[in-house]
């Protein structure tokens, strides 16, 4: 038996899951990514850039199709099995589960008909830590249920579908950043995408450097409503500049319209109007080969979403000031929806093994907790193929 890599490890998993729950063997197996966002935070909804990655952690999911249209699936991190049929759809049934019928329902809502199909779901994308285990979850279905039932796969009208579940069926406001990353990745590219027309552009990683994920440990709570908060005070403060999108503004407009702002506001637009403006040097940097810039606009924007747009935390800053600390650290901030989980560093290419020991010593001095620290490549955006028979335990 073959065990040499993680997915390798994951498909045998898969296979003796699958055996135990639903006693045959799987056809077919979705991996889909979860994502570090390099820079561009809180960017998406005021229709600005983002520079996320797709990650080498991912989920996998066995499926096997049925001839009737029950799907049945079970998840090994949450260690429980849900079923429904398409035709009985219910909003606020299952709590990890609202992903799964939520994507069937918006596939109903394109028009087309899923069928049956029984899944087991495996994977090592931390739950919480920002690194967008839902969006992979959600594109994961979408891949699974499109091949299924015949529908063309377009990875980007795949992420707007995606994003629609979150917004229409979960209930979270998100923007298009994590759904769009999942499906559209690239092996060893960032992907700079414009959240107004969809538009994207590789961006190759800086030859020199490497990407670390830190990992506080620590894991949301309540974010929700702060999330809706700030993006409610982006909205205000756009209606006060006479524009849609924060998007359409410019620093000279931010301070123009100062007096009409509260002090909130006008901090919250700083914040979205400069971190713009980072995202497309940070491209520029990244197509340069030019590592340092990287990493200082990465830092100036952790600077700006700890004081102006406040979404950062202790853990979080700590995490980032140890990692500046250390002499083979390029630039780190925190990544995605903050207040908890992990925060993102470049570091010095051959320097990863001291720096994830040096980090993670400093840390738990501080803050009496271990982290985890995971040197990490970008990979592709979600994908099928048919199930590594070979992985199958006679
Ligand atoms: C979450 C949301 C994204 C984005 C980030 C913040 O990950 O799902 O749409 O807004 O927060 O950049």
């Amino acid at each position: 038996m073959r065990a040499e890599n993680p997915s390798t490890i994951l498909e045998q998993e898969l296979s003796r899951q699958f055996k135990q729950h639903f006693d045959s063997i799987p056809e077919l197996v979705v991996t889909s990514p979860g994502r570090v966002n390099i820079i561009g935070e809180y960017t998406d909804f005021n229709d600005g850039f983002v520079l996320p990655m797709a990650i080498d952690r991912s989920l996998m999911m066995a499926i096997k199709k049925r001839t009737d249209d029950l799907i049945r699936v079970y998840s090994t991190e949450f260690n429980a099995e849900i079923s429904f049929t398409s035709s009985s759809l219910r909003k606020g049934e299952f709590s990890w589960g609202e992903y799964i019928t939520g994507c069937i329902w918006v596939l109903q809502q394109m028009g087309h008909t899923p069928c049956g199909f029984d899944m087991v779901i495996t994977g090592n994308i931390p739950v919480g830590a920002s690194l967008s285990s839902s969006a992979a979850l959600e594109l994961g279905i979408l891949r699974a249920a499109t091949y299924t039932a015949g529908i063309d796969w377009q990875p980007m009208k795949m992420a707007i579908l995606g994003q629609r579940v979150e917004n229409e069926w979960v209930g979270m406001n998100c923007g298009i950043m994590d759904q769009a990353i999942c499906a559209c990745g690239r092996k060893d590219h960032a992907l700079l995408i414009d959240c107004r027309d969809h538009s994207s552009t590789l961006c190759p990683l800086p030859k020199k450097s490497t990407i670390i994920i830190l990992d506080t440990g620590t894991r949301r709570g309540l974010v929700d409503s702060a999330y809706n908060e700030r993006r409610a005070q982006c909205f205000e403060a756009a209606g006060k500049m006479n524009i849609a999108y924060l998007r359409d503004g410019n620093e000279e407009m931010l301070e123009q319209f100062r007096p009409q702002l509260s002090p909130l506001a006008y901090l919250r637009a700083k914040h979205i109007i400069l971190e713009n403006d980072r995202v497309l040097q940070a491209a520029k940097a990244m197509q340069n080969d030019a590592g340092h810039e990287l990493g200082r606009l990465m830092y100036e924007s952790h600077c700006s979403l700890r004081d102006d747009f406040d979404v950062s935390g202790t853990a979080l800053n700590t995490m980032v000031e140890c990692a500046m600390e250390h002499s083979a650290c390029l630039g780190a901030r925190m990544t995605g929806a903050g207040f908890a989980g992990c925060a993102v560093a470049l570091v010095e290419k051959g320097r990863e093994k001291d720096f994830v020991e040096e980090v993670s010593s400093a840390y738990a001095a501080r803050m009496q907790t271990e982290p985890r620290l995971y040197v990490c490549q970008a990979a592709d955006g979600t994908g099928i193929q048919p199930f590594d028979q070979e992985l199958v335990e006679k």
